[in-house]
């Protein structure tokens, strides 16, 4: 069944049409039956939202798109009661993409290291012979630009695909000399000039990125996720935090280990 599953923008245009589609079918029900409208609205926004939800789950196991189909109903009708302008659907639309379309292609969402996670890094980095510093996915760099006031004698950089967090990034490292925002695809990223590469991304991109930073990384240099393990390999280092999420850096350095009995390809 997981090979099946709808991939990046096939997830999108799946919810599209499970909301079209079965709000298409309540309106013929409602056409052609005579109790249809007899129900209260109440009643329909929720069996549209759990059947949508429902459909969405069987296809995607993924809640997000749960809650986005028992929520969007609900929405709809607010915004049709408070007569919003047309342009409103199109320009929200458009902002909600630009924050998140990595979500739908790499499936990482959009979150923020915590500060916790932050000052670890710094005590983690005053133990290593570390000069540059990469995020893969920097967001709107709030981890980055606290990291390079702290310290200025070190490189940083981050790299960010969404347009918006790259944006917001990228005005914030106007003033930090020593931190650069490039918006660049972490996967077109050369991981070799790094002594620390950071990520906070999700289960999904770890193993490639794995294979990407054993074939690019200088010896010695480290691979630090925040939360997500690498499939298959065995953390050099383990850096619990205490976070609200109770956050885990784990940490793999270069020349990556590869676990007993396992073939490393
Ligand atoms: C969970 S956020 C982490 C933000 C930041 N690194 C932090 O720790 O606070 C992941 C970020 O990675 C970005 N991202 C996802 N796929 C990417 C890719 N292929 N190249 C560059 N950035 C990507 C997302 O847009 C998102 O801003």
């Amino acid at each position: 069944m997981s090979a099946a599953r709808p991939q990046g923008w096939q997830r999108l245009l799946l919810a599209l049409g499970l909301q079209v589609g079965v709000a298409t079918l309540w309106l013929s029900l409602l056409a052609q039956t005579s109790w249809a409208l007899q129900s209260p609205l109440a009643v329909w926004l929720l069996a549209h939202g759990l059947v949508t939800a429902g459909l969405s789950h069987w296809w995607t196991r993924e809640v997000w798109w749960s809650v986005f189909h028992v929520v969007v109903p609900w929405l709809v009708v607010l915004a049709l009661q408070w007569q919003l302008p047309l342009y409103i659907y199109p320009l929200l639309a458009a902002l909600l993409l630009l924050v998140f379309s990595p979500v739908l292609r790499d499936r990482v969402p959009f979150f923020l290291s915590s500060d916790q996670v932050g000052q670890a890094l710094l005590d983690w980095m005053d133990h290593q012979a570390s000069r540059r510093f990469i995020d893969l996915g920097c967001a709107t760099g709030g981890l980055l630009v606290r990291l390079a006031k702290a310290r200025p004698q070190l490189e940083f950089v981050g790299v960010e695909t969404a347009f918006g967090p790259w944006l917001v990034a990228w005005l914030r490292a106007w003033r930090q000399p020593n931190l650069r925002v490039l918006r660049q695809n972490l996967w077109q990223t050369d991981l070799g000039p790094y002594d620390v590469v950071y990520c906070f991304l999700s289960p999904d991109p770890m193993a490639r990125l794995a294979d990407q930073f054993a074939a690019q990384a200088k010896p010695g240099a480290c691979l630090v996720s925040n939360s997500f393990q690498v499939p298959g390999r065995v953390a050099d280092q383990t850096l619990k935090i205490s976070d609200w999420r109770d956050s885990v850096l784990w940490v793999y350095r270069a020349p990556l280990l590869k676990p007993p009995g396992l073939h490393q390809p």
